[in-house]
């Protein structure tokens, strides 16, 4: 078990990639708090833990919001009796717009939901981490904050500034023995691209179309996502920090495509 006993928050736990690391964090042992604005799925991930012996609780949490961070997290350390050890940044909404189409609004909703909410859940476990002497930060960001996309100027704006954010963190703690690292999925199998998909006449073709823009032939599943959450925040990677780990089927290293 790689985790026994430490706390992590999982944000974004109630479905998709996040719901995919929070399962596999309270198998390895974590005791879990799962943090979503969707309460009847995140309840429903909480449940499915608890029934294999995990310990976890479901915090009701809009990430952008500070005063709803500061619950979550003071609720879970109260339940489990510690500070949290491992946070899992994972909670994201996707939109498209070009930029030149793209509302003040949307703009401002996509920063504050995919890359303020990561500074918002680091700030309020830094202070446990430090007493601590440790602890593992570990943010979703994507390969659009490394590469351009047609249509997403924000969000590829708010995963930029993940990575950015990701190796200042880092640097800053690591004097505390806290690591902060990213990860970069390619196109993931959740409910997020499940949405795109409905929204489109042709989804079998497109779906067809994601599985070939990835060298390795398939795009991936959320436990794809969640082994490299683990390593990221176990043990074993205690002299890693700072990086950006890519898992995203070899889309990263393919230029242009056959
Ligand atoms: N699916 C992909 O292809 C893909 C690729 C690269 C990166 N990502 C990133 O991975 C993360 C998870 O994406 P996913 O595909 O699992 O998405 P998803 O939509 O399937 O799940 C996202 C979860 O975040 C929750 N959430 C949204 N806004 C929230 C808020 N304000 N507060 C708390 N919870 C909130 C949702 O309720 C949902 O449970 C996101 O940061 C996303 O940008 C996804």
């Amino acid at each position: 078990m790689r985790l026994k006993g430490r706390v992590a928050l999982v944000t974004g736990a109630a479905m998709g990639i996040g719901k995919g690391i929070a399962l596999l964090f309270a198998q390895q042992g974590a005791r879990v708090i799962a943090a979503d604005v969707n309460a009847q799925a995140g309840t429903a991930t909480a449940e499915e833990i608890r029934a294999t012996g995990a310990q976890c609780i479901f915090q009701r949490t809009d990430v952008s919001v500070e005063a709803e961070v500061k619950t979550a997290i003071a609720a879970g350390e109260k339940e489990f009796g510690h500070s949290v050890d491992v946070l899992a940044n994972v909670a994201g909404i996707a939109h498209e717009s070009p930029a030149h189409l793209l509302d003040l609004a949307d703009w401002n909703r996509i920063l504050s939901v995919n890359l303020t909410s990561m500074f918002l859940c680091a700030k309020h476990v830094l202070p446990g981490m430090m007493e601590a002497k440790r602890g593992s930060i570990v943010n979703i960001t994507s390969v659009q904050g490394l590469f351009g996309f047609p249509g997403y100027p924000h969000y590829a704006a708010s995963k930029g500034g993940v990575i950015s954010l990701t190796r200042q963190m880092a640097r800053e703690y690591a004097k505390h023995q806290i690591r902060v690292n990213c990860i970069a999925p390619g196109t993931v199998e959740t409910p997020m691209n499940v949405q795109v998909l409905e929204r489109v006449p042709n989804a079998a073709e497109l779906r067809r179309a994601w599985d070939r823009m990835h060298p390795l032939g398939r795009i991936g599943q959320p436990i794809d996502v969640a082994w490299g959450a683990l390593f990221l925040s176990c043990d074993e990677s205690s002299w890693i920090t700072g990086q950006c780990l890519s898992i995203d089927g070899g889309v990263s290293c393919s230029v242009l495509p056959e």
